[in-house]
């Protein structure tokens, strides 16, 4: 018997719609309809069903499921917009989550959130609405995740880490143990963040925190970081 597939909207066609369609075809319960963007991209191999406007005629057409096909890297509320506007379209925003991550029975995973390969989400772990768990990545015990942020491939949050909203993990960062992450902070691929980032703040490199700066830490707005 045929399995019955929910009909699915891409809102974006970049290059995390590209992985996000591939987890969306190995999950096998949905049925990708097409995608928005004001640039039709031939290399997508789905319709473009028009821009933004088109939401409210797409789910007319019997698209009830949609998810924001657009990246994050710390900066910009694109997501958030689009996200909003599905929702205010009667579009359901679901959980995506690639078959070869593992999550573990007690995390919690917000609306929208997408969960790439190979991710390991472990116990007792919470991740907040929209955020992007790229791949291969490692979220320990008790790890808190906010709302719309991106731990980008490779990166390893340690045990009750706890990440804001509009944060970016940069690939192959390690976050070690208990350490806090504020909102929109953003951290460089490859760091070892063994202090606290505060809000609206970037840093790489070893970050040991304001007081005990390394000579490849450096936050790039001092005045916001309360320097
Ligand atoms: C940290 C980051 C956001 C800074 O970006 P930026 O503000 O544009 O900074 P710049 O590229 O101008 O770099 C400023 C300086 O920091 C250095 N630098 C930047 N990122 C660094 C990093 N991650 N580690 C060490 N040094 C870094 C640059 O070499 C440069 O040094 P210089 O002044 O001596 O030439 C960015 O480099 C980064 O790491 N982004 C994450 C990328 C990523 O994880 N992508 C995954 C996509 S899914």
């Amino acid at each position: 018997m045929d399995k019955i597939c929910q009909k699915i909207l891409i809102a974006g066609c970049g290059g995390h719609a590209k992985s996000l369609a591939d987890s969306i075809n190995s999950i096998g319960q949905y049925r990708i309809s097409g995608y928005t963007s004001p640039l039709a991209d031939d290399a997508f191999p789905y319709p473009c069903l028009g821009e933004d406007e088109c939401f409210p005629q797409i789910f007319e057409s019997g698209v009830t499921h949609a998810v924001v096909g657009i990246g994050f890297m710390g900066k910009g509320k694109v997501r958030d917009r689009v996200f909003e506007q599905l929702r205010k379209n009667g579009f359901t925003v679901p959980v995506i989550t690639d078959p070869s991550a593992t999550v573990s029975t007690t995390a919690a995973i917000g609306e929208g959130t997408f969960i790439a390969k190979g991710a390991l989400i472990n116990a007792h772990a919470s991740i907040g609405r929209m955020c992007i768990i790229n791949t291969g990545t490692v979220l320990e015990h008790d790890v808190k995740v906010g709302d719309f942020s991106h731990i980008a491939g490779g990166a390893v949050l340690c045990g009750e880490v706890q990440v804001g909203n509009h944060s970016f993990i940069g690939a192959n960062a390690t976050v070690i143990q208990q350490v806090k992450i504020g909102n929109n902070a953003i951290v460089g691929a490859g760091s070892v963040v063994l202090a606290h980032v505060p809000d609206e703040t970037t840093v790489y490199g070893v970050w040991k925190g304001i007081e005990k700066m390394a000579s490849f830490s450096v936050v790039l707005d001092p005045k916001k970081a309360g320097v």
